[in-house]
């Protein structure tokens, strides 16, 4: 079983000034096309370094969830801090998912190169930012969905046997 959690990133859907559509949007696409995929966690929270950073640490130490997808704040504006809180808790970057979402996107729209997401590990844990708008979900998640079964079998130690890295002298 593979145990997510979704972490929607904004002010206004904090404060309920909007729906937040795009974590159940997310929800909806894992259900749907991750197999083993469980949903165990979804919050709403603000965009603020320190509270995005203690959500994030909780669901990968105390939760122990194999995936976080955040969506929002990873654009320009003064409040968009989700890569940096991502960062600040991250062991090990994976820059390759990040990479091929701003590649894949940029040929869907310019502003694609606006988005500042990162993805990384921490223990046993992939986290991976995602835009804020469900278009851009949807477009950046269907990017890396096939990708991620081998991703998280790989963080497990389950990838491949260890022998295969061995160096034969
Ligand atoms: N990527 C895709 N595929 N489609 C989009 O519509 N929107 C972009 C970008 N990435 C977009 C996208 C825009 S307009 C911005 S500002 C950045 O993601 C950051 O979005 P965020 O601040 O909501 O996280």
């Amino acid at each position: 079983m593979i145990k997510v959690g979704i972490m929607t990133i904004s002010d206004r859907a904090y404060r309920g000034e909007y729906e937040d559509e795009s974590g159940p949007l997310i929800r909806r696409i894992i259900e749907e096309r991750l197999p083993g995929a469980h949903v165990a966690l979804t919050s709403v929270v603000p965009d603020d370094f320190r509270f995005i950073k203690a959500g994030l640490r909780q669901w990968c130490d105390e939760a122990q969830l194999d995936l976080i997808l955040t969506t929002g704040g990873t654009g320009f504006g003064p409040r968009d801090v989700t890569p940096e809180a991502t960062r600040a808790i991250i062991e090990r970057e994976a820059p390759g998912l990040a990479e091929a979402m701003r590649a894949a996107s940029l040929r869907v729209t310019p502003h694609a190169m606006l988005s500042r997401a990162v993805a990384g590990i921490r223990g046993h844990t992939l986290i991976i930012n995602l835009p804020g708008s469900p278009k851009a979900v949807r477009e950046n998640l269907e990017v890396i969905l096939t990708a991620l079964p081998h991703a998280i079998a790989l963080i497990r130690g389950e990838g491949s046997r260890p022998e295969e890295h061995r160096h034969p002298g």
